[in-house]
């Protein structure tokens, strides 16, 4: 009796193993899904089509872009957490979605390490600090001034709670002494609308989809939060170089749900590294000011441990912030 069932188990463990190395090998045999969760239009979505476009010509199958906003990303990065792990549905994080929310957020929406499966570090994308055209001042020391003087009325736009630029203008804020009122949008893209439009005063958005709008004279830039200049803007002067401790930036990764088995973790991965080395993927990204990441940093156990010391990088200064998320 007892080797009766040990035969059935064993059949069944080999059939299953069988069935998983199967799915591996002809992976993928249909379109996938990639998650930005946040609105079209904004910094994510522009990076992840490009992305995706060229990970479906290299992968032999489309990838097709979903926007799933709210929540400031933790709507479509929880749905890709639940998503069946076969490869098939991925979500492209930040460092809101998948490292400042979890402090921000009393009761996180899920655990940005324990509910993914890392598959790669794609980019680098510093922060810049817009404000609407209209706003009567020309440089960072006057923006301050005015800030402070104006701070009860002013409003600061951004793609939600715990989104990027949530968290880079709370942590400006925080340096500069400027207790300003926050306007939560589902993405930056639309959150710049509203800045163009003059129905907020500022935004510190990723530099991919302000430069555009800053070269086109629809806002007007007043620092770069990262340490360094960027060379997509080269005169725009840092926070730091202007006297405010400040340094705020994203990145952008491809994550799949927890369990994704190994060789597709590996396939996509290796299809990812293929589309970073693309040279229209590269420039096109470098044109946006976004910094693809050095090959070291592309691998699955590098965005396991980046995304490990990157919560625990942000905790310190959103608890300092004072700000938190019921
Ligand atoms: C953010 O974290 O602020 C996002 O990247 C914004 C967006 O893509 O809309």
């Amino acid at each position: 009796m007892f080797r009766a069932t040990l035969k059935v188990v064993l059949s069944a463990v080999i059939a299953l193993a069988a069935t998983a190395i199967a799915g591996a090998q002809d992976f993928p045999n249909r379109p996938l899904t990639m998650v930005i969760p946040f609105a079209a239009g904004g910094p994510t979505d522009v990076l992840g089509r490009i992305v995706a476009q060229r990970l479906g010509e290299v992968l032999g199958q489309q990838v097709v872009v979903e926007n799933v906003g709210g929540a400031g990303g933790g709507n479509g990065s929880q749905r890709v957490a639940n998503a069946p792990a076969d490869g098939y549905t991925m979500v492209l994080g930040t460092v809101g979605t998948h490292a400042q929310n979890q402090t921000l957020y009393k009761r996180p929406l899920y655990n940005a390490e324990g509910d993914f499966t890392p598959v790669a570090l794609l980019a680098d994308v510093p922060i810049v600090l817009v404000i609407r055209k209209d706003l009567p001042v020309k440089n960072f020391k006057d923006f301050l001034a005015y800030a402070k003087a104006n701070a009860a009325k002013m409003t600061f736009a951004s793609a939600g709670a715990g989104s990027a630029s949530h968290l880079a203008c709370t942590v400006f804020n925080t340096a500069a002494g400027l207790p300003i009122t926050h306007v939560p949008y589902r993405g930056t893209g639309p959150a710049m609308q509203d800045l163009q439009g003059g129905r907020v005063d500022y935004l510190c958005d990723m530099i991919s989809t302000a430069k555009p709008q800053i070269d086109g004279g629809a806002v007007k830039p007043i620092a770069i939060l990262t340490k360094d200049r960027s060379p997509a803007l080269p005169d725009l002067s840092s926070a730091i170089e202007e006297g405010t401790q400040v340094e705020a930036y994203t990145w952008n990764a491809i994550f799949l749900p927890k369990n994704a088995p190994k060789p597709i973790v590996a396939k996509l991965n290796a299809a990812l590294v293929e589309t970073l080395k693309t040279p229209w993927v590269r420039e096109r990204l470098e044109g946006l000011g976004a910094v693809v990441v050095a090959p070291d940093r592309q691998t699955p156990e590098y965005l396991t441990s980046f995304v490990k010391s990157e919560i625990e990088k942000w905790a310190a200064p959103i608890k300092a912030s004072g700000v938190q998320v019921e």
